[in-house]
């Protein structure tokens, strides 16, 4: 163990959909400290240009390294898709994003190479996805589908009304008549919608949770580096959001799947 290693795993997303990257880190990692920060002022993300994305990426990015990270997880697949680099290129830390590796665990969880992704519309009209799996195994034949009414049914805590069932039956079809056997859900608020997603696939494609694929590498990379915190001190997660953290807290704990403890606001400088 060294110093660096007792640093928190710096965490952050467009808004409150990451939390479900952190339960899905706490569950896998739970002796890491972690401190998450949600651009609340500023989201949705998935819906604006790559230029703006990144340029709020930079700004989370330094949020990020005034809390004295050790390395850096980009819980947002808009994030991940349109502005990785800027993260990298900014952090001089280890960085993951959630592509890659929700990318790897469908290239191995398909059989018939037949892969669905759904995601915000940047996500999937920046084809990093597609691209990632392509590389991954040139076999793969991908359907993409963005589903952008997805994130605020799952924010006004809709998982499982009769009209996200209906949406998700609209959204998943036209993948399902493509016979994939995959789906990954490409987008931090679609792990909540597993049942609905489950059954409007007919049960025919494994979900792939993004979330959970980029724990294991967080995991796999912390050993890497030689930062994975082995003191015998509870662990701090703290939580810091651009605005009305209030309003995180009431739906956060949906996401995270447990209580989250204080949320503060921080400004951008
Ligand atoms: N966190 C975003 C993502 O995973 C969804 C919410 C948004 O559009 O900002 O793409």
């Amino acid at each position: 163990m060294n110093n660096q290693s007792e640093k928190p795993i710096g965490v952050f997303d467009s808004g409150i959909g990451g939390l479900t990257v952190v339960r899905a880190l706490l569950e896998r990692l739970p002796n890491e400290n972690i401190v998450y920060f949600g651009d609340t002022a500023r989201v949705p993300y998935g819906s604006k240009s790559p230029q703006v994305v990144r340029e709020y990426t930079l700004d989370d990015t330094n949020v990020l390294l005034k809390k004295n990270v050790k390395m850096i997880v980009v819980a947002c697949n808009t994030v991940s898709a349109v502005a990785l680099d800027v993260v990298q290129k900014r952090a001089k830390l280890p960085v993951t994003g959630v592509i890659t590796p929700g990318a790897e665990a469908a290239s191995l969880a398909t059989e018939n190479k037949r892969v669905g992704i759904i995601g915000t519309a940047a996500t999937v009209n920046s084809n990093a996805y597609v691209n990632e799996l392509m590389r991954l195994n040139p076999a793969i034949l991908p359907f993409s589908k963005a589903c952008p009414l997805f994130v605020p049914l799952v924010e006004e805590g809709w998982l499982d009304a009769k009209a996200t069932e209906m949406i998700a039956n609209e959204y998943i079809f036209p993948l399902i008549a493509e016979r994939i056997d995959t789906l990954i859900l490409g987008c931090t608020h679609y792990p909540l919608l597993k049942d609905v997603l489950a059954k409007a696939s007919k049960g025919t494609a494994t979900l792939i949770d993004s979330g959970e694929a980029t724990a294991a590498v967080v995991e796999k990379m912390l050993d890497e580096h030689n930062i994975r915190n082995t003191s015998r001190q509870a662990p701090n997660v703290q939580f810091f959001v651009s605005d009305a953290p209030e309003k995180f807290t009431a739906i956060g704990e949906r996401f995270l799947g447990r209580k989250l403890g204080v949320v503060k606001r921080v400004s951008f400088e």
